[in-house]
């Protein structure tokens, strides 16, 4: 691999890997055509989900077309309301937004960011159909309180795992604590497929099939040995020798290729590495920045697995500099790509739009006036890490 100097380390906030695996997987699909769905679409939906312990996996083409085939699995739609976090991608909400269900923001833990079980409960009405809690940064929401929440009130769980791949809670993976899961293959994800690509997660049998129809148009295809065929005497001898289709919906094309497959099977062999050496980088910051002054390190879950996705300061309420003064003398003085991941979905343009405004998630607005998020990922070398600490501590 390449030297990659200190600074460019930390000019990017993420840090994707490909090698020759990848490359030869690569060569391996062009030198076969390179279909769309093809074996290693398929190869690699069997190995996701062996990996995560659930019934079945579908690649998607993003986590944005994941959720929204969660939501049209479920069937929402207009009149529907869909309970998840403020502190995500907006991609988490407009997915389902775009299918006209109401958005209700729920408010969350102070300590992690995650989802508050006990505001949960008191946003859920008769038209609530799904809750999406995300596991932010790449630390697993609070389950058990979560799936009590939905449990009870006999709503779906769609866990949007787009930052912890690979993430455990009480020992199991995620993507396969709620109903569904889904994931985020982009580039910026601890892994990739080429740019884009997603995963879709489930052990319901109804839920996969019709994830499986919607993906691809709600088309179904029979072939000449079909058996309707032959019961049908109507049917034109062109027909039964020939192929038909039938649409149960309106359906979309949100099918994976092979070419992306291939590179995410390689990827998914490597996972397990890559998390491990975030966790580490994660421990060696922490064990730098530990009793600094004014900044609180993330907390970590003691019963789970964390994939730091991201590395989440705070700023204390008297802290020398504003945050916003803190994160430019960081990027503009030292080139490291700080961000606050990210800005409260329902203060933004589209969402204020539809009636969403300041009070409606208290903790959550106090702690992004706070909140700071490092990059973290497996190119940063010790040497980079000393320098993000010195960097930090330099301005505490
Ligand atoms: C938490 C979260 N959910 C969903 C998404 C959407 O993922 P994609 O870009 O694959 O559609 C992202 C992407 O950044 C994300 O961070």
């Amino acid at each position: 691999m390449e030297k990659i100097t200190i600074k460019h380390e930390l000019e990017t906030a993420y840090g994707n890997i490909y090698g020759k695996e990848e490359e030869e997987a690569l060569i391996g699909v062009l030198r076969n055509g390179a279909p769309s769905c093809g074996k290693k679409v398929k190869a690699f939906e069997d190995a996701f989900a062996a990996y995560c312990g659930t019934r079945y996996a579908l690649t998607v083409t993003s986590a944005t077309t994941g959720l929204t085939l969660a939501g049209l699995a479920l069937g929402i739609g207009p009149g529907d309301e869909v309970i998840t976090t403020p502190l995500s991608w907006i991609a988490t909400s407009t997915a389902f937004s775009a299918l006209g269900a109401t958005l209700k923001f729920c408010d969350v833990d102070p300590k992690t960011l995650n989802l508050d079980p006990v505001h949960l409960e008191k946003l859920i009405t008769p038209r609530t159909k799904a809750i999406v809690p995300v596991h932010l940064f790449g630390q697993c929401c609070d389950m058990d309180g979560i799936m009590g929440v939905a449990e009870k009130h006999g709503v779906k769980v769609i866990e949007d795992c787009a930052h912890n791949p690979g993430g455990e809670y009480k020992g199991r993976k995620s993507g396969s604590l709620g109903h569904m899961g889904v994931f985020s293959f982009h580039q910026q994800k601890n892994m990739c497929t080429l740019g884009e690509g997603g995963m879709f997660t489930t052990s319901d049998r109804t839920l996969f099939e019709k994830v499986l129809s919607y993906r691809s148009l709600c088309c179904r295809i029979y072939g000449p040995s079909d058996k309707y065929l032959s019961i049908d005497e109507s049917v034109h001898p062109m027909e039964k020798e020939y192929w038909k289709l039938f649409f149960d919906d309106i359906g979309y094309n949100f099918r994976m290729t092979d070419a992306q497959a291939a590179v995410g099977l390689e990827q998914l062999k490597k996972l397990d590495t890559f998390n491990t050496m975030r966790r580490e980088r994660a421990a060696k910051l922490s064990n730098m920045l530990g009793g600094v002054k004014g900044i609180t390190l993330p907390w970590i879950y003691p019963e789970g697995k964390h994939t730091f996705h991201l590395y989440m300061i705070q700023l204390a309420k008297d802290f020398p500099l504003s945050k916003a003064d803190f994160m430019w003398e960081l990027y503009t003085k030292k080139g490291i790509k700080v961000w606050s991941h990210y800005m409260p979905i329902h203060l933004t343009d589209p969402y204020r739009a539809r009636g969403h405004k300041e009070g409606e998630c208290p903790v959550l607005e106090e702690a992004v006036k706070h909140h700071v998020t490092l990059p973290m990922h497996p190119r940063l070398t010790d040497e980079a890490l000393t320098y993000m600490a010195d960097a930090v501590k330099s301005l505490c």
